[in-house]
């Protein structure tokens, strides 16, 4: 399908610069007011509307706190990839009953307020996600990101719930969402304010430019569960490879390293897939919802990694984001 006609607006000259020095780029006021509570209504409908009797009460977990070793990686997760899921906070449920260790887990709150996170196709399944995702405009945003064939994959709302909403540790999508070589990009919405206090974006400016692919997080062998393994493969989107060692680097990120992002409800943070970041817990009293959704070159010349947790299901793959029907 062609691309989208030069009088959609993507990106200025100024922006496609800033994104590929920093590795990410804030754009202000990417939604409208109405936008912002079509998706907000939305949010609230799915988190009230789900029907918690036949959930397996699966926990969105990072593998990395003690209590919870392992990345979340249950069937429930694994075949969420062209559904609409529901993933608990671990820290919504009462503590294990030592005396009674069979007794089901019991919420701590009402159950919209126990969400992590809902995923992983809002961007077919929902019409006010859909919609948002699938537009003229993103489709010009990703051809000035000088993708030939964008696909959208893996959409979900981040939660962050008051008091509860669990850090994400420092990562590079593109160790999730793996191609060879790395093309991901993640749009970041801000549904409400992201910033101190309530677990706002850490950037490291610029880390993109060094920063390999160093793991990956795939299916475990044998398909079940997930896992994250050492990766030697193409490390570096193309776009960065030229006057490259080959030797990458190996990180150890620092606080320090990172730039807090204070973005307001409606903003657009594009981030690189090799670009690392991270956020916070949300120690305030105000939820933090976020939508995010990723888009890959399905052009060729990248394949897609039979490992990565996510597997396109249907015949024609992943979601084109270029469609001509401009
Ligand atoms: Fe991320």
């Amino acid at each position: 399908m062609p691309p989208p006609p030069l009088e959609i607006p993507g990106l200025d000259g100024l922006q496609r610069a800033s994104f590929h020095k920093n590795g990410y780029l804030v754009i202000p006021n990417y939604l409208s007011q109405e936008n912002l509570s079509t998706l907000l209504s939305e949010t609230h409908h799915l988190l009230n509307e789900f029907d918690i009797s036949t959930h397996p009460l699966t926990r969105f977990t990072t593998g990395d706190s003690p209590s919870d070793p392992e990345h979340v990686g249950d069937d429930y997760f694994l075949t969420s990839g062209d559904k609409i899921r529901f993933f608990f906070e671990p820290d919504a449920f009462q503590p294990p009953d030592p005396a009674h260790p069979n007794n089901p887990p019991t919420l701590t709150r009402a159950k919209h307020l126990a969400i992590n996170k809902i995923g992983h196709s809002l961007h077919t399944l929902s019409p006010a996600f859909s919609d948002i995702t699938l537009s003229p405009r993103n489709a010009a945003i990703a051809h000035d990101l000088n993708f030939r064939d964008p696909r959208v994959l893996q959409s979900m709302i981040i939660c962050k719930q008051p008091g509860i909403g669990a850090a994400v540790p420092p990562h590079k999508d593109s160790e999730f969402l793996y191609t060879d070589p790395p093309s991901a990009v993640g749009w970041w919405i801000a549904l409400q304010d992201a910033g101190k206090g309530n677990g706002g974006l850490g950037m490291w400016k610029g880390s993109h430019r060094r920063g390999y692919v160093k793991r990956r997080f795939v299916r475990a062998e044998g398909g079940e569960g997930t896992e994250f393994i050492p990766w030697e493969g193409t490390g570096l989107a193309s776009e960065l490879q030229e006057g490259d060692d080959g030797k990458g680097e190996v990180y150890t990120p620092r606080d320090e390293d990172f730039e807090l992002l204070d973005v307001k409800a409606g903003d657009l943070v594009l981030i690189h897939g090799n670009v690392l970041h991270k956020s916070e817990r949300n120690t305030s009293g105000q939820s933090r919802f976020a939508y995010t959704f990723h888009v890959i070159e399905g052009g060729k010349g990248w394949e897609y990694d039979g490992r990565n947790w996510l597997q396109p299901t249907g015949e024609e793959g992943f979601t084109k984001l270029f469609k001509g029907d401009y």
